[in-house]
């Protein structure tokens, strides 16, 4: 058996930390959005045993320690299924540690596959659950689209969908490590904060620009470097006519939210001048998991 699937990029249109909890992980608010940047997952199950991943870049591990083969053993054990061996291939085209979710965009890709390859018909509630277990942003992945998540990601609400418009995203050539930024964050010290209710009210106006300017992610006031490069490449999108500009995640990518497809596209040509990694893409809705 055999099944291709895409899976979508996310951005942050905000992200707030709330607290610590006493696990150690953080309760967050973040409004997150599926845009068209995607790999391209095929997986084939025979009979037989072991997951494996295959990509073409080198440094991505091939066993479990792969957030899809992760996903896959996951799925197994919820189902109980044996007697499968799992072969995942990735065609990468999200960056990899940029903040843009590929990882768990995968794992989620994976778990959505199972579920229909296997018939298992699981719900939009236990796929994301699954999805837990192997990674914060999963749960979202599932079904993508304009989500406010909160918890330590797990607890989604969908939103109004984000008025059709284009993403500009340039990863500038360094990476940061997530639970690295999480221990600069001193949760009671944070000095600026997204207006989230504020963003949620635009969005359910359908208004572009009310989002554009209240997107912020607190990520930002604790880079240990790249900062300046980070502030550039805003610069570079603003003087092109974006609408609105913010890392991603914990980054270090950045957006760009445009109206016109023209200035998208020459703030594009400009960024590419410097930055190896810029992506164009749209907005993607939802999926429709029940
Ligand atoms: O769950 P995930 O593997 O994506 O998280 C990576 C790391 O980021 C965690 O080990 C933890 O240090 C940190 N984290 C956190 N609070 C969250 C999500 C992640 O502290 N809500």
């Amino acid at each position: 058996m055999t099944e291709t699937a895409l899976a979508y990029a996310k951005v942050n249109l905000s992200l707030d930390i709330v607290s610590k909890m006493p696990d150690g992980y953080h309760s967050m608010q973040m409004v997150m959005q599926s845009v068209s940047l995607a790999d391209e997952i095929t997986l084939t199950c025979e009979k037989g045993e072991g997951i494996r991943v295959k990509s073409e870049l080198s440094f991505l591990p091939g066993d479990a320690r792969n957030i899809a083969a992760k996903a896959a053993l996951a799925f197994f054990n919820y189902t109980a299924i044996t007697g499968y061996r799992t072969h995942i291939e990735l065609v990468k085209k999200i960056p990899v540690c940029a903040g843009l979710g590929g990882g768990s965009s995968d794992g989620a890709c994976v778990l959505r596959i199972l579920d229909k390859m296997f018939k298992t018909a699981l719900t939009r509630a236990e796929l994301e659950k699954i999805g837990m277990e192997v990674g914060s942003d999963v749960p979202f992945c599932i079904d993508g689209g304009t989500s406010l998540a909160e918890g330590r990601g797990e607890i989604l609400t969908n939103l109004t969908p984000l008025p059709e418009c284009f993403i500009l995203i340039c990863k500038p050539p360094f990476s940061c490590s997530t639970p690295a930024l999480f221990k600069r964050i001193n949760v009671d010290k944070i000095k600026a904060r997204p207006d989230t209710p504020g963003l949620i009210k635009a969005l359910s106006r359908s208004d572009l620009t009310g989002v554009a300017r209240r997107m912020y992610n607190v990520f930002e006031d604790v880079l240990p470097r790249g900062g300046r490069e980070i502030d550039e490449i805003k610069g570079v999108m603003q003087d092109k006519n974006a609408i609105g500009t913010v890392m991603t995640g914990s980054g270090p990518s950045v957006i760009g939210l445009f109206e016109n497809g023209d200035a998208a596209q020459e703030a594009y040509i400009q960024l590419r001048k410097s930055y190896k990694e810029c992506f164009l893409s749209r907005t993607v809705e939802r999926l429709g998991y029940k």
